[in-house]
């Protein structure tokens, strides 16, 4: 049987090497018994799939991804250039789109996320005030904050991220129309419109997931030194019924200590496009992950 394959991004301005940004995972992999091999996320990103895997050899069986996000489109565009060569994601452009967009997962991780509505909307297309009023009815009144199906503007945090008052909805629009402009092109599916919960602990703690299993818990790659809270090591138990109910075989859950000491899940995300922490990826968790990935690689056939 083929070594299980992990692609990573190339660099763009030598793409004969590992995008430093993932470099010291290439190493990981190959240390747990992984091929590795090189795709051009600009070539996936401007439409050209197939250009994309132009480097990846032909028959390699089966892979995971580790680079920077792609949005689902894409992602399955991936998936068929693969195919064609002879090579499976072991994650699906459907198990892809549903961990990596909030519609996708919410549904599962209602109870232990906050409370969200969402509408779609297109790059540069803001959805108007009256919906923008609409979608958030539901969530009642109170602080709250806006973001595309996968990622915020939480540098522009006043600007286009908060509102103090989502019943206030001229503000709402203001922000959210900032949040698209500035998002521009590469808004991802449409606006989300979140309850705010306060968070007020030193920092998240990112658990990472392999076939339902918690095999790894790290800082947030914003807070790499911050070590994750006890309690948030701990919640793994109380998740993973709902991590196996979302049937992805590979993802990351966000998880923050609201002010009342509950665990609450702040996002999900695909693993193969969640950032490690700066460093992680030598370390003996870094170790455990990849092995875990080689080991899934292993033991089920891939799902859609
Ligand atoms: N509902 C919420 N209540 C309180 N704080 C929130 C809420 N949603 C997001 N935040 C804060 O804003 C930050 C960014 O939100 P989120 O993680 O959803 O966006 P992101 O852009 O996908 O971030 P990243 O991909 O870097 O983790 C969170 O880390 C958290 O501190
Ligand atoms: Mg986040």
């Amino acid at each position: 049987m083929a070594a299980t394959l992990f692609l990573f991004c190339a660099d763009p301005l030598h793409p004969l090497r590992t995008d430093p940004h993932v470099a010291d995972e290439a190493g990981a992999a190959r240390a747990a018994g992984a091929g590795t091999a090189l795709i051009d996320h600009d070539a996936l990103l401007a439409g050209d799939a197939g250009a994309a895997v132009a480097r990846v050899e032909r028959g390699a069986g089966a892979a995971w991804y580790r680079g920077w996000m792609i949005p689902a489109g894409r992602y399955a565009e991936l998936a068929e250039a693969l195919a064609g060569r002879g090579t499976t994601l072991l994650t699906g452009p459907e198990a892809y789109r549903r961990a990596h967009e909030l519609p996708g997962w919410y549904g599962t991780f209602a109870a232990v996320t906050p409370r969200s509505a969402w509408l779609p909307a297109a790059p540069g297309d803001p959805p108007a005030e009256a919906e923008l009023a609409a979608a958030a009815a539901p969530l009642g009144g109170g602080p709250g904050i806006v973001k595309d199906y996968v990622k915020s503007r939480k540098h522009e945090w006043h600007e286009a991220c908060y509102t103090p008052d989502l019943s206030d909805t001229g503000r709402l629009a203001a922000v959210t129309r900032r949040m698209v402009e500035l998002q521009d092109g590469f808004l991802t599916g449409g606006v989300v419109i979140r309850s705010f919960e306060e968070y007020p602990g030193p920092g998240e703690a990112r658990m990472w997931w392999v076939d339902g299993v918690p095999v790894l818990t790290t800082a947030h790659p914003d807070h790499p030194g911050v070590r994750p809270a006890p309690a948030l090591c701990a919640a793994g138990p109380r998740l993973a019924p709902l991590v196996a109910e979302l049937g992805c075989r590979f993802v990351t859950t966000d998880l923050a200590l609201r002010s009342d000491g509950v665990p609450r899940v702040v996002e999900v995300g695909d693993g193969q496009v969640s950032d490690l922490p700066r460093g992680a990826a030598g370390t003996a968790g870094g170790e455990r992950l990849f092995r875990a990935l080689v080991r899934a690689a292993g033991t089920r056939s891939a799902p859609s």
